[in-house]
């Protein structure tokens, strides 16, 4: 794909996380309430916390008709293991919204066989119609889901290699003295962009760098972000922390970034 086929990214940049998280949250209900019948992909880690939090308090909408699809889930960690996605999900989603438990999909780390369980998941994803909404969040190196720097652009779910810094970001979610798994299964970056819509929430000024690349530096694989360039319909909510390293000038001249509230 060369330059003139990349599409840009509609940016949004808040005061606060607080303030990007309640917007995203903001999207995602308006999403239910519209469409009933919607599938999400969802995001696990710090960032989305806020958001889910904020969905679970407007308590508004129905999750009832909601097809939930997750990024990624640990490769030999059972759901019930307390730093699991799927665990993860449960706590923070899943038990507090009305959405039916057999609509809630986590790709399945405890496989016997983790490349069959990967196609399976792909599968799933293709059979139900595809996902409507992806919610994201971006490691410190650009990793989107738990693709990591060098995952080709049109990669499917597959079990993938954790990198060091992505073990030592993450460990925090693990009891001590326990090390997070060396592998992951993810959906891929070709699977992620097979989404109709997808929103990126990025925040804190350890994602500066990450968010920059993914928004202003090469395409290519050594940054799995910068692969959303590659989508029509792709918004981009951060604080101005996580802001801090974009050229905003270039951008507003491309008519791309909105300095919101
Ligand atoms: C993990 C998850 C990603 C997440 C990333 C950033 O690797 N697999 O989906 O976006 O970490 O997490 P955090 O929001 O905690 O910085």
């Amino acid at each position: 794909m060369n330059a003139k086929d990349l599409h840009r990214p509609a940016i949004r940049i808040f005061r606060s996380a607080e303030l990007a998280s309640e917007a995203v949250a903001n999207v995602i209900a308006e999403r239910i309430r519209s469409v009933p019948a919607t599938t999400l992909g969802l995001a696990t880690g710090a960032t989305p916390r806020l958001v889910y939090k904020t969905l679970i308090e407007r308590g508004r909408a129905s999750w009832r008709g909601v097809r939930c699809f997750n990024l990624d889930e640990y490769v030999g960690l059972t759901p019930d293991h307390p730093a699991s996605f799927a665990c993860y999900m449960r706590d923070l989603l899943f038990n507090h919204v009305d959405v039916e438990p057999g609509r809630t999909h986590i790709p399945d780390g405890m496989a016997v066989d983790i490349d069959k369980a990967a196609k399976a998941y792909e599968q799933l994803i293709s059979d139900s119609g595809g996902i409507d909404l992806q919610l994201l969040g971006i490691g410190r190196n650009g990793h989107i889901g738990f693709n990591e720097p060098g995952s080709a652009h049109d990669s499917r779910t597959r079990e993938v290699r954790l990198t060091q810094s992505t073990i030592d970001a993450n460990r925090r979610d693990f009891p001590e003295g326990q090390e997070p798994p060396a592998t992951a299964l993810t959906m891929g970056i070709g699977t992620i962009l097979g989404s109709r819509e997808i929103v990126l929430l990025a925040t804190g000024a350890a994602k500066a760098e990450a968010v920059a690349a993914a928004l202003q530096g090469p395409v290519n694989p050594d940054c799995p972000a910068s692969a959303l360039r590659r989508h029509a319909a792709v918004t981009v909510f951060c604080d101005q922390a996580a802001a801090a390293r974009l050229d905003i000038e270039q951008l507003k001249g491309t008519g791309s970034v909105h300095a919101a509230a």
